[in-house]
């Protein structure tokens, strides 16, 4: 069993955390995450009213005794998003960890993650970044190198490089990823210093992940050439499968489109939601990092980590003397 600061700090079995993904994790989706040993987190900018968003934390509670997070959005978005109506509830609800991702640290709500005592983890793709999270009170950071599927920021540092350069310049933990999608990756990203893994891509192709089976199957199949960056343009790029849409997209940003008038309307999350749902695999953007490559079935989320947890000590137990 591999412990770290991460595992202990969250009291979670496994250092696998399964990163945050619009429209996807949901209550249902972070207890399989939280059940099978790692740590689910909820994307609570799914839930548009204090309401459901409170029920999906009831759901998660009804459905798991272990712990769990909820993530804050940092990144632009197109409904008006005021955290302090998600942080009311999550503390109303008791949950004690919360992640933060987007463009910039959330000076406005560290204060208040500090005096309810969360576990307060922030996730970007810099040294720089993940300095000003330390300084601003966090007590873990995340980064995910360019390898990943979702955002990818614009310095483009490849996951190798860029976790022990964080841990270098850190004292606290540091969980990393981007292309993590099996043991190997585990035992790599801790022998570079992290104290936990992050995964996305991989979770994607699971039983439980709620998108459809004819996009879970394509994937199965796909490589790792068939990612491609999308919306550099508007400073928001973003790692996502090769599909119609992003193709679409990147012909009107080389075409200097219009984004609201005609870019938006197909990178826009209801596009993907129509995606994840019908099963239409083109009709929506569907964030998907280089990692992809390597998954090819479809297991439970416990078998997963099962597994990648077996490969990953088999992988660090290779080279040590006996
Ligand atoms: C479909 C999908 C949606 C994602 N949505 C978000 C999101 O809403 N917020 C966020 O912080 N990260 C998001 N991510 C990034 C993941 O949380 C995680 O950092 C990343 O997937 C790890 O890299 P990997 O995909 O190479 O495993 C998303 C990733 C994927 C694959």
């Amino acid at each position: 069993m591999i412990r770290t600061r991460v595992t202990d700090m969250l009291g979670i079995r496994y250092p696998i955390i399964g990163g945050t993904m619009m429209w996807i994790s949901n209550a249902d989706f972070v207890a399989a995450i939280a059940n099978a040993g790692g740590l689910g987190i909820l994307a609570s900018a799914i839930y548009a009213s204090r309401e459901e968003f409170g029920a999906a934390i009831d759901r998660i509670q009804a459905l798991t005794d272990r712990p769990f997070a909820v993530n804050l959005n940092l990144f632009p978005a197109m409904r008006p998003i005021d955290n302090n109506d998600y942080l009311d509830v999550l503390l109303e609800k008791g949950v004690r960890i919360v992640e933060t991702s987007g463009h910039s640290a959330p000076e406005d709500l560290c204060g208040r993650f500090k005096d309810a005592g969360l576990k307060w983890i922030h996730k970007c793709v810099g040294v720089r970044y993940a300095r000003k999270a330390q300084s601003l009170g966090a007590d873990i950071i995340t980064v995910v190198g360019y390898e990943n599927g979702g955002a990818t920021g614009k310095l483009d540092i490849g996951t190798l490089v860029l976790v022990p350069t964080v841990v270098d310049a850190l004292d606290l933990p540091v969980i990393g990823g981007g292309g993590v999608s099996d043991g190997r990756g585990v035992a790599a990203v801790l022998s570079l210093g992290a104290e936990a893994v992050i995964i996305g891509t991989r979770l994607l192709v699971t039983q439980e992940c709620p998108i459809h089976d004819n996009i879970k199957r394509a994937l199965c199949h796909a490589t790792e050439l068939d990612t491609m960056l999308i919306m550099r343009s508007i400073n928001a790029t973003h790692r996502v499968w090769t599909n119609a849409s992003a193709c679409k997209c990147a012909e009107l940003e080389a075409g200097q489109a219009d984004f609201f008038e005609e870019i938006y309307p197909v990178v826009s999350g209801e596009n993907a939601k129509k995606m994840y749902t019908s099963g239409d695999t083109d009709c929506g953007i569907l964030s998907v990092g280089q990692g992809i490559g390597i998954c090819g079935d479809v297991p439970t989320v416990a078998d997963l980590f099962d597994r990648m947890m077996g490969q990953a000590e088999a992988s660090l137990g290779r080279f040590a003397s006996s």
